[in-house]
């Protein structure tokens, strides 16, 4: 197959060679994406193919990504990939969440499983494979942590050098401290995410570095592997609903996409309609969604899941069309209520990030609205590890949460620790 970028607004559709350096189309100023042409191998080999790939010690079959390879085919040959094993992520049931949810069943497809602990490397591993096929040494990404961590890792492992640009004070020190061991250029930008992106965009020009946020779209073609992934663990059933937190709004790109492309080769027979759930503080596009009056970035975004405070998310013309085309919604939550379905998360021994909690909160909130149904068949995505802010966990279980304005957290379903005295028949007591 051949592989193009090509402008994804409708009424410019220029192409461009797929080794170009651009992240937007140099005719429009539109978003770009991989586009590919020519036949696709028959769907009843690849699926036979992909699962036999399972058995196989050749790092790339063991990735979760470049396992599908022949469903990213925009690499000439595979010598450029940095794999850690990327991908390979369950989906994990539990009745407690469920109820929780308003459901009868769900299933959380969990990404922090990954090796940085977030959906982040699905796409890492394609774009820093990009960069080292394009020939360049510096990478860069501004982040609210996990995509930072994530591209520290993989341009690490594979020679690069990344430097990283976070807002500074608003990230989780689980993030910053990754991207420290893994000996990234740390850059604390006293601004917030959509100012530093606007900034490291002139920057990666002027100093011909490469950059990896999700505005690169072979990010975006490695993170069409975690919906890839998840139809193979279901044996190519899709769900009724896919639910899955939006920040920046790369992945609902990515999911979109990968749903489109798995429908066309024919490898699931109908689409999974997407919920897309922001925290109610950085909501710019569940508001547009709504009232359809033009879009509005949030000039301040405020929440406490620093993962998806962003007020002006790039990828928002794709993740609407990616909503449209799957019938899907956009629905906000509340700081409340994200910490609330967070710690439920985590009693059903599962745990995620404050960020990847918006989807059980969100489900909560469309099953009570009559949006999901109690039957329906539910795929959350949590698209980061319990450990990347122990703080936050600390201080729910703690009641010392506050929201960004002061008001403070009910701690619902708190889990102090106790101070005990060091005595056997104290203890004893207490717990008898
Ligand atoms: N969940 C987590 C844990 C994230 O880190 C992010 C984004 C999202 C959800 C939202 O995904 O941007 O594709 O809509 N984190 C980015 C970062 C922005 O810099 O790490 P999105």
């Amino acid at each position: 197959m051949t592989a193009e970028l090509v402008c994804f607004e409708p009424s410019c559709r220029a192409r461009f060679a797929i080794d170009a350096i651009i992240y937007n189309c140099t005719k429009c100023g539109g978003l770009l994406e991989t586009i590919y042409s020519g036949d696709h191998p028959p769907t009843e080999s690849l699926k036979k193919t992909w699962r036999e790939r399972r058995m196989s010690n050749e790092p790339l079959d063991q990735s979760g990504v470049w396992r599908y390879r022949e469903m990213i085919p925009f690499l000439a040959d595979h010598k450029n990939v940095i794999t850690l094993r990327e991908g390979n992520t369950p989906l994990l049931e539990s009745c407690l969440a469920a109820e929780y949810g308003g459901l009868r069943n769900i299933q959380f497809k969990h990404q922090g499983f990954n090796p940085t602990g977030s959906f982040k490397d699905n796409g890492m591993t394609c774009g820093v494979a990009q960069a080292r096929a394009l020939g360049m040494r510096r990478v860069a990404c501004v982040s609210t942590g996990n995509t930072s961590a994530s591209m520290a890792a993989y341009a690490a492992a594979g020679g690069l050098e990344p430097i990283i640009f976070i807002p500074h004070g608003n990230i989780s020190y689980g993030k910053l401290a990754q991207a420290l061991e893994y000996g990234a250029r740390t850059i604390q930008v006293e601004a917030n995410f959509d100012q530093i992106l606007a900034l490291v965009r002139e920057l990666a020009e002027k100093l011909g570095i490469y950059l990896l946020n999700s505005i690169n779209p072979f990010r975006i073609e490695g993170q069409k592997s975690i919906v890839i992934e998840m139809m193979d663990q279901r044996d190519w059933n899709p769900p009724d609903w896919i639910v899955l937190p939006g920040g920046n709004l790369g992945n609902t790109s990515a999911f979109g996409k990968a749903l489109r492309e798995l429908l066309a080769w024919g490898l699931i027979a109908k689409t999974p309609r997407l919920a897309v759930i922001q925290a109610a503080g950085a909501a710019p596009f569940c508001d547009f969604m709504q009232t359809r009056t033009g879009f509005v970035p949030v000039g301040h975004p405020e929440t406490l899941a620093t993962a998806i405070k962003i007020g002006d998310p790039v990828s928002w013309p794709k993740a609407l069309r990616e909503v449209e085309a799957s019938s899907g919604v956009v629905e906000k939550v509340t700081e409340q209520e994200i910490a609330d379905a967070k710690a439920q998360i985590g009693r059903a021994g599962i745990g995620c990030e404050p960020a990847s909690a918006a989807t059980l909160a969100g489900i909560r909130k469309l099953t009570a609205g009559g949006v999901i149904h109690r039957d329906a068949d539910v795929v959350a995505v949590l698209t980061g590890n319990v450990l990347k802010d122990p703080d936050y966990i600390y201080r729910y279980h703690t009641d010392q949460l506050q929201q960004p304005d002061g008001t403070p957290i009910r701690a619902t379903f708190g889990n102090r620790p106790e101070v005990m005295p060091n005595d056997p028949a104290a203890i004893a007591r207490a717990l008898g």
